[in-house]
C-alpha cells in the first residue's frame, strides 16, 4: 500500500490473434504482472481461456502470471492453472464453499493466493480469510468483460478491503480491476491499491508502452 503501483495489463483486451506479440510489447515495456482472465461462462456470462494459454504464456516471458478465476468450482480447475505456471491465482469469494481450504490448497500447490470480490460483495467477507491471502482483488467493474465503466464507488470500497487488512495486522497486495484509465487510476492508488488491472486502456492504444508509462505517472 502506498508505494509504485505495479501494472497488470488484462488481456482480455489483447489481440487474441496476436497474443504472443501483444504481450511481447507490453513485457518490453515493463509491467508488473499479466493478468490473465479465465470466465467459464457460467460464473460470469463470458467465456475465454483455460490452462493451455497459460502453459503457452508461461513459455513465452517470466513475467509473473496473475491468473484471476472467474469461474464456478474454482477447487477442482486451481490446479490445473498451477501445473500450467500461474503465479498468483485469484478466486472469487462468491464461487469459493471453503474458502480458506482453497487458499491453503494454493498455497500447498506453490502459488500465490488472492480473493477477489465482486462490487455487491461487502468488503467485511474478507475478515474470514484476509490473515492467510497474498492479494485481494477489488472488482470495480461487474466481471465478464473488458471496456466497463468503473463503478464510482470503487475507491471507498478499496479503502474498506484495506481497513480489514489493517485490523487483521495484514498486508497483502491491493489489486482493482476494471474500468481503470487514467482518470480512474490515481483514485485506486490515492486510497492505497498496489497493483491496478488495465485492459481496454492500454490495448486499445497502438502506443501501449506511453499507455503504461502513463498509468505510472498520474498515479504519482
Ligand atoms: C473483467 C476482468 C477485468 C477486465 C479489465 O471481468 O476481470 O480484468 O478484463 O478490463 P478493462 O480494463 O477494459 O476494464
Ligand atoms: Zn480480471
Amino acid at each position: 500500500m502506498y508505494g509504485p503501483v505495479q501494472i497488470a495489463p488484462s488481456i482480455l483486451s489483447a489481440d487474441c490473434a496476436n497474443l504472443e506479440r501483444d504481450v511481447r510489447e507490453v513485457v518490453d515495456a515493463g509491467i508488473d504482472w499479466i493478468h490473465v482472465d479465465v470466465m467459464d461462462g457460467h460464473f460470469v456470462p463470458n467465456l475465454t481461456i483455460g490452462p493451455a494459454h497459460v502453459r503457452a504464456l508461461k513459455e513465452i516471458t517470466d513475467v509473473p502470471l496473475d491468473v484471476h478465476l472467474m469461474i464456478d468450482n474454482p477447487e477442482e480447475q486451481v490446479p490445473w492453472y498451477i501445473s500450467a505456471g500461474a503465479d498468483m491465482i485469484s478466486v472469487h469469494y462468491e464461487a469459493c464453499s471453503d474458502p480458506r481450504a482453497l487458499i491453503a490448497t494454493i498455497h500447498e500447490r506453490g502459488a500465490q493466493a488472492g480473493i477477489a470480490i465482486n462490487p455487491d460483495t461487502p468488503t467485511e467477507v474478507l475478515a474470514d480469510v484476509v490473515d492467510v491471502l497474498d492479494m485481494v482483488l477489488v472488482m470495480s467493474v461487474h466481471p465478464g468483460f473488458a471496456g466497463q465503466s468503473f463503478i464510482p464507488e470503487s475507491p471507498a470500497r478499496l479503502a474498506a478491503a484495506i481497513g480489514q487488512c489493517k485490523d487483521a495486522g495484514v498486508e497483502p497486495l491491493i489489486e482493482v480491476d476494471g474500468g481503470i484509465n487514467f482518470l480512474t487510476a490515481p483514485l485506486c492508488s490515492a486510497v492505497g491499491a498496489d497493483v491496478l488491472v488495465a485492459g481496454n486502456a492500454i490495448f486499445s492504444q497502438t502506443d501501449r508502452a506511453a499507455v503504461i508509462k502513463e498509468l505510472r505517472h498520474v498515479c504519482d
